[in-house]
């Protein structure tokens, strides 16, 4: 299993290029399902996790073919409509092939993901909403079975909290659906606009973008699509914090810088200088008069949904906050289980306790970090490990790096091309 090896306290400069956001592809990959076809999609990251919903598409009988970062898959010789135990419990956002699923055959079976690193994260809120639009589910040794009897009927469906695959879902199973459907406290990220955008360039009738009140106007039939993702902000949103943790000036394209705002705003609280331009940020860290790097300030964050501060940046952010002058505090109102990274970056020499669904970071000068050996837990995690090895004294060493593949791509060459001393090294 490989290890990156990185030396902290180099300084970052250059420009590094976001690619395509994960949490946009995978839906969007799911949704070639809804309609027979060849279907284009742009901007498709190539990752662990694309690359299981591909996997997955084609035991569902689709064909797909990557050029660059262009894919195209025919969905039209469907065969299946089974998610299998083996690759969901690899990547939990399988479950969004139940929404297309249940869409196009009328049935699915999708294997119940387990609970994860991060928290229990069950799909009750998913299963309710199919059940508003006529379908029944039932749960058959570890597996979802969805039926539909009669014709998808629109209906309405609430979400006690805005869940964002909850959201995919739903709307993927609607679309095609009898009459109106309305969904009430919708997630709002901006993955779900890119899906909306895909799914009425596909023939569906959607009004709502970007508000917590979708609704779906059902249309008989959908036909496929060419469709671009998202460039993915919490990819964005890390090498901002990056440069934050290193010190340096670096440019960061192909990104969407309104995607982040809850972000920017608190990094130029920090002490950052950020310029947002419409498809790209210019970041630094303040220097002195003296030429050395000025100490950043300690800030407190709350996750919430979109708009909110981004669950998948409170481990960098965190990271970045060992390091700054004061105490902060991090509060996690999203997953129960997030603050894995805690115990790595203690590691470190990081002050960090936690009370609850807060952590208390006490920020120590950069010369008291002191690189270590340290294990990923979870995607977001292991970014948070980066980070604060890039800015600590010494050589870190993170081991499960496989974490990191599944939603970073090339992480490792475009660090190393702005400066970073990292390698990925066999163990
Ligand atoms: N929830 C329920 N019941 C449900 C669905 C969600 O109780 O049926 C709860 C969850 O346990 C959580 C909250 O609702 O407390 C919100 O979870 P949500 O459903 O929005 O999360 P998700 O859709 O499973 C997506 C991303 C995550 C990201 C969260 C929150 C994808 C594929 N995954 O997960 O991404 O953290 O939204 O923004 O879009 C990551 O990329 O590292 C990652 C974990």
């Amino acid at each position: 299993m490989d290890k990156i090896r990185l030396q902290g306290m180099r300084p970052l400069y250059g420009t590094v290029a976001v690619s395509g956001a994960k949490n946009a592809a995978l839906p969007l990959i799911a949704a070639t399902l809804l309609a027979p076809g060849t279907h284009i999609l742009h901007n498709v990251p190539d990752l662990r996790d694309t690359r299981t919903m591909f996997k997955l598409l084609e035991t569902l009988g689709a064909v797909w073919q990557r050029s660059g970062t262009t894919v195209q898959v025919d969905t039209t010789g469907l065969m299946s409509s089974e998610a299998p135990y083996d690759l969901v419990k690899t990547m939990r956002a399988s479950v969004l092939v139940l929404g297309p699923l249940i869409s196009r055959t009328g049935r699915a079976r999708v294997s119940l993901p387990g609970g994860c690193a991060i928290g229990a994260r069950p799909i009750d809120m998913h299963l309710r909403g199919f059940e508003q639009l006529g379908v029944q589910t039932v749960l058959e040794k570890g597996y979802v079975e969805a039926r539909v009897e009669s014709p998808l009927t629109g209906g309405s469906v609430y979400f006690d909290v805005p869940s964002v695959t909850g959201t995919e879902n739903v709307l993927m199973a609607s679309v095609q659906a009898k009459g109106e459907t309305v969904i009430k406290n919708a997630a709002k990220e901006p993955e779900i606009g890119n899906l909306i955008d895909m799914l009425n360039g596909m023939g569906a009738h959607i009004s709502g973008k970007d508000t917590d009140r979708l609704v779906v106007t059902g249309v008989e039939s959908l036909h496929a699509v060419e469709a671009t993702i998202i460039p993915d902000r919490i990819e964005a949103g890390t090498y901002l914090m990056a440069v934050g943790a290193a010190g340096g000036e670096i440019t960061i394209t192909n990104c969407c810088p309104e995607h982040l705002p809850a972000l920017v705003e608190k990094l130029r609280l920090v002490g950052m200088d950020i310029e947002a331009r419409e498809d790209s940020f210019i970041a630094s860290c303040p220097v002195a008069a003296d030429g050395s790097r000025c100490r950043l300030k300690a800030v407190n964050i709350t996750t919430m949904p979109y708009p909110g501060f981004p669950t998948d940046l409170q481990a960098q952010f965190m990271a970045l906050m060992i390091q700054a002058e004061g105490v902060s505090i991090i509060h996690e109102t999203i997953f129960e289980n997030r603050f894995m990274h805690v115990a790595e970056l203690q590691r470190l020499g990081a002050q960090i306790t936690i009370d609850g669904s807060s952590a208390v970071v006490k920020g120590i000068s950069r010369e008291q970090l002191c690189g270590a050996a340290v294990m990923a837990t979870d995607l977001r995690a292991s970014a948070s490990l980066v980070i604060a090895g890039l800015s600590a004294s010494g050589v870190t060493e993170i081991s499960r790096v496989y974490h990191l593949e599944r939603g970073y791509e090339n992480l490792v060459p475009k660090l190393r091309a702005i400066g970073a001393e990292i390698e990925q090294v066999a163990a």
